[in-house]
């Protein structure tokens, strides 16, 4: 717990990965970098994600879902959403979710889902962008920057508002890997930020609490 007073926010992380950013997240809650925040559930869409080792070895809840064993996308998507509600989430991060997030979740956690992308959007995102085809792409338009950005998610893909933004430069030598790994550095330093920072302007954390106490 590292809410002044009361609960923290309760965060639920959807992942497909090695969870890097997961990781980042749960660091700077266990540093009081972001305070009243709480990570209460991870879920991922493939049993053998990296990012669920990471949230067993913290304590945290981890399910592991998988779409082919749901007749639609939508009651796949259902059963996302009752496992957040279940544990009282409040807001839903995405750290390398690789699947494309519909009803009921948008509407249940409507402005309250963040998603991170490694390019400075607008550009160099939809869908179809992801992993190392953003980086290649960013090479082949011999851009000299790019980076990461965290926006909502909406219904259109990586195109919600933009809520924070980090530049890297592009330097001659690169690789699509060695672009990802600079981006990635500075991906695990800005989420936190922004969902600090996220937290504080919703009141989302301990102050929402405060109000709970008068209930
Ligand atoms: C990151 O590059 C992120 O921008 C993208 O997916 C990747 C996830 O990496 N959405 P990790 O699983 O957090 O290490």
């Amino acid at each position: 717990m590292n809410a002044m007073n009361g609960k923290p926010c309760a965060i639920g992380v959807l992942l497909s990965g090695r969870g890097s950013n997961f990781a980042a997240i749960q660091d700077a809650i266990a540093s009081g970098a972001l305070p009243n925040a709480e990570v209460k559930v991870v879920i991922s869409n493939r049993k053998d994600a990296l990012g669920l080792a990471i949230a067993k070895k913290n304590g945290i809840a981890a399910i592991s879902l998988n779409r082919d064993g749901y007749s639609s996308r939508k009651d796949f998507d259902t059963a996302i959403c009752n496992a957040l509600k279940s544990h009282q989430v409040k807001l839903v991060v995405l750290a390398g979710y690789d699947r494309i997030l519909g009803e009921p979740v948008l509407s249940t956690f409507a402005n309250r889902i963040l998603n991170i992308h490694p390019s400075l959007l607008p550009a160099y995102g939809g869908k179809g962008m992801v992993g190392e085809k953003v980086h290649q792409a960013v090479l082949n338009q011999s851009e000299i920057e790019s980076g990461c950005s965290v926006h909502l998610v909406t219904q259109d893909v990586d195109g919600g508002p933009v809520l924070g933004q980090s530049k890297v430069p592009v330097l001659p030598t690169d690789t699509a890997a060695s672009l990802a790994e600079r981006i990635l550095e500075q991906e695990h330093k800005l989420y936190p930020q922004v969902i600090q920072a996220f937290i504080e302007k919703h009141q989302l954390g301990a102050a929402e609490d405060a109000e709970d106490a008068f209930v």
